[in-house]
């Protein structure tokens, strides 16, 4: 939690948390134990002996240091970290460790996202991380009273050959999925390459979403092409996104077609001047755009979890306690929870 009382009280929507980015030194430190690993980093040339070492190489991926290292740096803590995830309970765990954390904060419903091909390339059965995925899912909502539904992501540095490959693979776990996305390193990689994936789902009945990375190489190319075009007419939903504040026609469009965005603000300062980052969040919902604020990967950044980023929001895009309520208002309209919890979220 934080030091600001009313956003730590209110009730809370997460809408874009990858579980793996949730994965903290010390849970990775104890799953590395349980699982007899040990710890190193390629890019650090390093293996960690303790704890402390690893909270270390942690704090070397923090916003203002990762600058000009660009995303790299980050998906190979995050992909390098994931390594200890090799059982089912180790699956549940960072998942329910992760859930625990967000009733805490008062978040009431959660969209976690969960890469698949993340722990198949590296031989973990889908079946493994789906059972854990799922039981994780199910003592949340009992035990916690916290409401979850999973988006699954293909990594679009892959071939859309593999994304529909395990898009198939995940059909007999499809009511604990209620939408897919696209993550990972988009250069070089538009949305539409994933076409037929997208089509397929959205026939199926999941919602579609795709990850716009922030100053990205042909960003408002791949922000139109989520817009107007993934599954036919355009997607659900934008992750990131961000860049669309700079060009008013994408607004527009983004804007009557009811298109939710999900915005993680504290994770752009890597890419972008912080009065930009939290001018754009504004711009976006002064223009009337649904946007929700979340976390991404907040184990990988330091004060990142849900409650940090709708306060630095308040503090630097000047959100009133009015305002953070309304971005929650319209989380709920944006969210694909059933109507009837929406009705009671409302
Ligand atoms: N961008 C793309 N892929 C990701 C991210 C991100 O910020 N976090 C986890 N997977
Ligand atoms: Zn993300």
């Amino acid at each position: 939690s934080t030091n600001d009382h009313f956003i730590n009280r209110i009730p809370k929507l997460e809408l874009h948390v990858h579980l793996e980015g949730t994965l903290t030194p010390e849970l990775r430190w104890q799953l590395a134990q349980r699982n007899d690993m040990s710890l190193h980093s390629l890019r650090l040339n390093k293996t960690f002996h303790t704890l402390e070492e690893l909270k270390e190489a942690y704090n070397l991926l923090q916003p203002r240091s990762i600058k000009g290292v660009g995303l790299s740096a980050f998906f190979e803590a995050y992909y390098g970290g994931m390594e200890v995830l090799q059982t089912e309970r180790d699956f549940h765990d960072l998942a329910i460790a992760y859930f625990g954390r967000a009733k805490e904060m008062g978040v009431v419903y959660c969209e976690a996202m969960f890469d698949v091909q993340a722990h198949t390339r590296r031989g973990v059965e889908i079946g493994t991380l789906m059972t854990g995925l799922g039981s994780a899912k199910k003592e949340a909502e009992v035990e916690l009273g916290l409401k979850v539904n999973y988006i699954m992501c293909f990594l679009r540095d892959l071939s859309p050959e593999d994304a529909m490959k395990h898009y198939e693979l995940a059909l007999p776990y499809q009511d604990m999925i209620v939408g897919i996305g696209l993550d990972s390193n988009e250069y070089n990689r538009p949305p539409l390459l994933f076409g037929e994936v997208y089509r397929r789902a959205k026939k199926d009945g999941f919602k579609l979403t795709c990850h716009c990375d922030v100053m990205q190489k042909d960003t408002y190319e791949h922000i139109r092409q989520v817009a107007c075009e993934l599954g036919g007419t355009g997607a659900d939903r934008i992750d990131h996104g961000l860049d669309a504040a700079e060009i008013p026609e994408l607004v527009e469009k983004i804007k009557t077609k009811g298109i939710g965005m999900t915005l993680c603000p504290w994770a752009y300062v890597r890419h972008h001047k912080e009065e930009n980052v939290f001018g754009y969040v504004r711009r976006l919902f002064d223009a009337g755009v649904l946007i929700n604020v979340s976390s991404d990967s907040p184990a990988y950044v330091e004060s990142n979890w849900i409650v940090d980023n709708l306060r630095l929001s308040k503090m630097m895009g000047g959100f009133t306690d009015e305002e953070i309520v309304k971005l929650q208002m319209d989380s709920v309209d944006m969210c694909w929870a059933s109507e009837d919890a929406k009705g009671q979220m409302r």
